[in-house]
This record gives structure tokens, C-alpha cells and sequence, in this order.
């Protein structure tokens, strides 16, 4: 049997249905590629993974990120390098203490943001996968940056082409109130230049690509730069192009990084465990090299 696509907008999310992404065949995986480039976010419900076969189905759409931003002697981690771990769990397993280095720094998930545009070789999709979910809240928000800027008028749009703005992890969360990266993480992640407005190669479409980790954009004032990124921010986010997902436990969620963004939504993180984990595939190039954008010094 071959898989079902349910919509869940024309354009905009899907539900895949009749897969057990543990065993794909050649035809299932094409299958999947192609609804992802059309909806961006695909929901797998109900899949039994390990956490290799979690990692075998994400390496299918390219090379997984290994490189974490916390150092891992100041927080130990749960979980191999290959995961993103976002739960609530310290590495014993036990909810995080409300004062928690992990705690302070994951507060950032909550802003609108795409992953790893903060590394000068950016987040193409990240793939989270729930075993233990909030009973109340805990929820994921997507927004569509693509339908956002199909509706920018012509002026807009003219005036973002060939911008890029400089995303720093340190700006998102100095948003979210964690100001103590270590000298070592500081320096690790250095600011990286991002196209303003990007092109999905496997359909054409213009997008958006913005994000919290965005600071000013290059070669304009920075107040005004800033001013233009919260003003397309809010664009994005507004009601009619964003998505939330409710979780159920063992869905696979998978986003594209390049023309969504995402933010979690509040739950009590110190009285219900969250447990998710995610794989982050990267991109094949920084966005200006892949616009052609020559990056001002
Ligand atoms: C992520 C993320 C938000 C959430 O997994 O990349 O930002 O809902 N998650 O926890
Ligand atoms: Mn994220």
C-alpha cells in the first residue's frame, strides 16, 4: 500500500498516513520528498522509532548536524550529539531545576525561529519525535514564510532583495533573557550572514527566511534594520499563515527550515515532563552563497 497524503491546508502542512518510516521503500521516501517540498511541514503519526531509525530516515534528506551550542562540560547531555534534546529532563532523566543552565537556554524556543540560522551553514529540516508530551500546552506553532512573502507588496518584496541579516544564537537569547554563554560558545558561534529572502530550489518558490536569531541587516543602520526584521516577523506570524500542532504521542513531525519558522508554545515545565528529541539535517550551502548575495564587508 502506498502512503496517504491528508492536508491539512492546500498549501501548507499534511498528515502522512500508511508509513512506518522505520521500513520505507524507495518509492515511499519519493513519495514523502516530494509532499515535503510542497508542504513544508509533514506530521507522521503514531511511528515506533528507535533512535537510529529516527536518525536513518532524517540522512535521507542530507548530512545530520552533530555540533551542539552548549558546551557539554557545563551541561551534561542526555542524549548522542546527533539529537537536539528538547525536553524538560536534566541528564539523570529528572525534570530541570527552575534555575537550570538548560532551562534559561532552551527559553528561546519559545520565539519565532528557524533552526541553526545562526550557523553560517543553516538548519534545511529539522525532524522531532514526542515520547512524552504535556498534558496541558507544550504545543508547536509553524508559520509559512513562503505565502507571508507572496503577499509583501512590490515594493517590499524589491526593497528585501539581496539583503542579508547577521544571525547570532547570543541575539535570540538575549530576546529570551540568557545572556551567560561561556567565551568558548561565544566564540564558536560567531555571527553568520542570511539571505532576507531565499528561493526553494526544488519548486521555485520566494521565501522569507527570518528568524529571532536575526540581529540587524547588513548595510543599514541598525536600529532601522532591526525595526524591518520585527515588522516582517510579524507579517509572518500572523494568524492566517501559521499552523499549531497539538502533540500526540509518537508523532514525527518534520519541518523545513528554510521557508518556516516555529516556536513552542508555554506548558508547566516544572510539574509535566516534555520529552521530544530532534534530528537537524543541515543545508547544502550558507543562504547568500546560494542567492548569489555578495555580503558587504
Ligand atoms: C525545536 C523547537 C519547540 C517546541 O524542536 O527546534 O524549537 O515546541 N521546539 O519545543
Ligand atoms: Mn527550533
Amino acid at each position: 500500500m502506498s502512503i496517504t497524503i491528508c492536508p491539512v491546508t492546500p498549501h501548507f502542512v499534511a498528515e502522512v498516513g500508511d508509513v512506518d518510516l522505520s521500513r520505507l521503500s524507495e518509492a515511499d521516501l519519493a513519495a514523502i520528498k516530494d509532499a515535503f517540498w510542497k508542504y513544508a511541514v509533514l506530521i507522521f503519526p503514531d511511528q515506533h522509532l528507535t533512535p537510529q531509525q529516527h536518525l536513518d530516515f532524517a540522512a535521507a534528506f542530507g548530512p545530520i548536524e552533530t555540533e551542539r551550542v552548549l558546551d557539554h562540560e557545563r551541561v551534561s547531555p542526555r542524549l548522542a550529539n546527533s539529537f537536539a534534546d528538547i525536553s524538560n529532563l536534566d541528564a539523570k532523566g529528572q525534570i530541570w531545576a527552575g534555575d537550570s543552565r538548560q532551562r534559561m537556554y532552551k527559553a528561546g524556543n519559545k520565539l519565532w525561529h528557524t533552526d541553526s540560522s545562526f550557523r553560517f551553514r543553516p538548519g534545511l529540516c529539522s525532524l522531532l519525535y514526542a515520547t512524552t508530551i504535556a498534558p496541558l500546552g507544550g504545543h508547536t506553532e509553524f508559520a509559512d514564510q513562503r505565502a507571508a512573502y507572496d503577499t509583501l507588496p512590490a515594493e517590499m518584496k524589491q526593497k528585501l532583495e539581496g539583503l542579508a541579516a547577521e544571525h547570532c544564537i547570543a541575539t535570540s537569547r538575549q530576546r529570551s533573557g540568557f545572556t551567560e554563554f561561556s567565551e568558548n560558545e561565544a566564540q564558536r558561534l560567531p555571527p553568520v550572514p542570511q539571505a532576507v529572502v531565499r528561493t526553494i530550489p526544488q519548486n521555485g518558490r520566494r521565501s522569507l527566511y527570518l528568524a529571532s536569531h536575526a540581529g540587524r541587516i547588513l548595510g543599514m543602520p541598525e536600529a532601522e534594520g532591526r525595526a524591518l526584521i520585527d515588522r516582517l516577523i510579524a507579517h509572518v506570524t500572523q494568524r492566517q499563515f501559521v499552523y499549531t500542532h497539538r502533540w500526540r504521542v509518537r508523532d514525527l513531525v518534520m519541518w523545513d527550515n528554510r521557508c518556516t519558522m516555529h516556536r513552542g508554545t508555554d506548558y508547566d515545565d516544572l510539574r509535566s515532563v516534555r520529552d521530544m528529541r530532534r534530528a537537524t539535517v543541515s543545508d547544502v550551502a550558507n543562504t547568500c552563497e546560494q542567492e548569489g548575495i555578495v555580503v558587504p564587508a
